[in-house]
């Protein structure tokens, strides 16, 4: 990077933006200059809030706005395509948020984008910043369970009228697999736990088995759980699991999404606990350690959800300051977008799919809502 900080612009101000934003404002060598949304009075609060210096409605706009060294776009999955080019085109770096396309094939345009302009491009995240998950992968690598042999991840939703106020247009979009590229939990959520399925194993994904139950609350409106979905991973025998259970009479205390995340990672020496992500179901230590007869706690990593985003907006920074990738790279999100995909055609089709088989064009279905 040429000048001494490094002039940040978010394109879609709506609800993750109040986190992701936590990077920005939090990094003494990142200034918000510019905030767009096509919400005017949001993008004007926004402005306010954040102390940016420019607000646009048109992207366009911010695009070409001099002082904007980097965008983070937080806009509905169908738009990252388009808005991911034209930032990189404009000579932006670009975070993307997961998922960070429809397709295989729209993820390849970005980056020959990025490539071609010499811009960086980093999809973003943030569950591989939470500071719970970061040490248990450290202990995964430091051979603290010995070799990881499975993985098991569970999302517990709970009561509908908990949590955080999502308003009605945040959910909107997801309701529809043409905006959202599948449904609102295997896709969108889903992609976060398809990256944990990867994250704590060196092995690659091979073959994914998948059962999603679509319920429909009325024409527009439904929820892609209860889901199973289990995996086996290159070479030996390894395998994970990810399971959506909705508990829509259960309290999950959570200053977030009324959901939490809970993951169990087994070796042939130990086994390691994750308790919570995005909520705070229940009040044990976030992480722990079993190994040898013995069980040890960690009470004192930072575990609240947002620390996940700030830790994601300030390593971007930083990357671009110190001229290094940040993670994702596309290369890497690609085999988590390729697997999210492989595990919904593996539902839709009933049978067990390889993750080779999902091509450029190949787009995340769901049972019963073609
Ligand atoms: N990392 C996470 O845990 C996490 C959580 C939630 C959302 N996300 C991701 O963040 C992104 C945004 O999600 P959200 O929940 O904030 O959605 P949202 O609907 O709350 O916000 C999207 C915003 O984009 C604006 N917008 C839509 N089209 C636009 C356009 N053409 N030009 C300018 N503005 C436009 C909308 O007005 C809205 O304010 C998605 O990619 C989503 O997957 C990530």
């Amino acid at each position: 990077m040429p000048s001494e900080r490094v002039g940040v612009g978010l394109i879609g101000c709506g609800r993750i933006a109040t986190l992701q934003v936590l990077g920005y404002l939090d990094h003494p060598r990142a200034r918000m200059v510019a905030v767009c949304d096509r919400d005017a009075e949001l993008v004007k609060r926004r402005r306010l809030e954040w102390g940016a210096a420019r607000a646009y409605l048109d992207y366009t706009d911010l695009l070409a706005d001099p002082e904007v060294d980097a965008v983070e776009i937080l806009l509905p999955h169908h738009l990252h395509r388009e808005v991911a080019i034209a930032a990189l085109r404009a000579g932006k770096h670009v975070s993307l948020q997961k998922p960070p396309t429809l397709t295989l094939g729209e993820l390849a345009e970005v980056e020959a984008a990025a490539r071609t302009a010499g811009r960086r491009l980093r999809v973003f995240e943030n569950f591989m910043y939470y500071p719970p998950h970061v040490k248990a992968r450290e202990l995964v690598q430091q051979g603290a369970i010995g070799e990881p042999i499975s993985v098991r991840i569970k999302t517990a939703a709970g009561r509908f009228d908990d949590g955080w106020q999502v308003p009605a247009s945040s959910q909107a979009w997801r309701m529809d697999p043409a905006t959202c590229g599948g449904g609102p939990t295997c896709f969108d959520h889903g992609y976060h736990c398809f990256n944990m399925g990867r994250f704590f194993v060196a092995e690659p994904v091979e073959r994914v088995h998948a059962w999603i139950h679509v319920n429909r609350f009325g024409p527009t409106s439904f929820y892609d759980g209860p889901a199973m979905i289990t995996w086996k991973y290159a070479g030996v025998p390894k395998f994970g699991s990810w399971e959506v259970i909705a508990s829509v009479g259960m309290r999950v205390p959570s200053k977030y999404y009324a959901s939490d995340d809970r993951i169990e990672i087994h070796g042939v020496e130990g086994i390691l606990w994750v308790n919570r992500c995005t909520g705070h179901l229940l009040d044990e230590p976030s992480l722990v350690l079993y190994r040898d007869g013995e069980t040890r706690a960690w009470h004192d990593l930072e575990h609240d959800w947002a620390a996940s985003f700030r830790l994601g907006g300030r390593d971007f920074v930083d990357a671009l300051l110190e001229d290094r990738p940040a993670a994702q790279d596309a290369a890497e999100a690609a085999e988590t977008l390729r697997f999210a995909i492989a595990a919904h055609v593996s539902a839709c089709e009933a049978r067990e799919v390889r993750l080779d088989e999902v091509g450029p064009e190949t787009r995340a279905r769901l049972p019963g809502l073609d």
